[in-house]
């Protein structure tokens, strides 16, 4: 048995107490890991007690390594199709080391969906612009397969997607078949070029002054490192993007993901169930004075 096995099995009869409890994690076992990157990988998960998690695009659950810890992860499948639930995960340090080398067959807690969604529908009759760096483009990836279910709702969509060296690419084969089948415009940058890379180099702002989309109709739709967030979203709004039209997933430290331990508090927001998916009317004067 795993180190991940350690949990007593859900309480039988009635519904199960992790559904009542946000604090307590369901079992989920690991069906599958996909290594995308070098570094990232994609986990595809089955819940223990057949009960399918319903979630919506732009949300996180707290992935539980049992007997190691916990940590926030978006959710990176597609919310409008069943299937086992996807996280896509770099590893960074001890917790998402624990989760992306678990064994299949091995048994992870997950709390959750938490926080707010990107909510793509509010985009309908406009243009559409998503905005990814690295591993940012996970988080978003549920709303750009949301939004192909429903192509036609939407005007001039472009996605916008910076990577450190063209290795680091998340999704290559979805990133050609949204450009070649679901019209999506798609501009790949990556700030350092070695081998035979013959894409654009530079860094993913410098795509939004001359990307192809009508500004004053236009929902964007931000992922990626907080410094780069705030200037694409400056960028954004310098070609005209009203700031509330802007959303924007924020990252914080976070214990509980439920508003009770303030470990992700930025000023007056608890980002854990303010955000993590925020507009930039409301974000700016609090990132602006960090
Ligand atoms: C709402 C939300 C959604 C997220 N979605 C994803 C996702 O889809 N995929 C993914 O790979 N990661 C995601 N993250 C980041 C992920 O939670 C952290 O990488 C993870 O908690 C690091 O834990 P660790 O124990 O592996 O690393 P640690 O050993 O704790 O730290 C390793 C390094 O990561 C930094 N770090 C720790 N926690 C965070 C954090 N919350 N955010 C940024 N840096 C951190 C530390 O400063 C350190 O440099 C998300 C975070 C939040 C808040
Ligand atoms: S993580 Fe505890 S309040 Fe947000």
């Amino acid at each position: 048995m795993s180190l991940l096995d350690n949990r007593e099995p859900e309480p039988a009869g009635g519904a199960p107490a992790a559904l009542l409890d946000p604090m307590l994690p369901r079992r989920f076992r690991i069906g599958h890991t996909r290594q995308d990157t070098r570094d990232t990988y994609t986990l595809e998960l089955e819940p223990v007690d057949g009960a399918p998690l319903a979630y919506l695009a732009g949300q996180f659950t707290m992935l539980d390594a049992f007997g190691v810890g916990e940590a926030p992860i978006s959710i990176s499948g597609n919310p409008l199709v069943p299937g086992p639930l996807e996280h896509t995960i770099r590893d960074v340090g001890v917790v998402t080391h624990a989760l992306i080398t678990a064994p299949a067959g091995a048994v992870l807690g997950v709390r959750g969906p938490f926080g707010t969604p990107w909510d793509v529908s509010d985009a309908a009759g406009g243009d559409v612009v998503f905005v990814a760096g690295g591993i940012g483009l996970a988080p978003l990836r549920g709303a750009i397969l949301e939004l192909i279910a429903q192509r036609d709702r939407f005007e001039r969509v472009v996605l916008l997607y910076g990577v450190r060296t063209p290795e680091d690419i998340l999704f290559g084969d979805e990133l050609r078949t949204w450009a070649k089948d679901n019209g999506i415009v798609v501009e790949v940058t990556v700030d350092n070029a070695q081998h035979a890379w013959r894409g654009r180099v530079g860094l993913v702002t410098q795509l939004v002054p001359r990307a192809g989309f009508d500004a004053r109709r236009t929902t964007a739709f931000v992922c990626g490192p907080e410094v780069m967030m705030r200037y694409v979203a400056s960028a954004l709004v310098d070609r005209g993007v009203r700031e509330n039209r802007i959303r924007l997933s924020m990252e914080r430290n976070m214990k509980c993901g439920v508003g009770l331990c303030g470990h992700c508090q930025l000023r007056e927001l608890f980002v854990c169930v303010d955000g993590p998916v925020l507009s930039y009317d409301r974000l700016a004067p609090l990132l602006s004075c960090r």
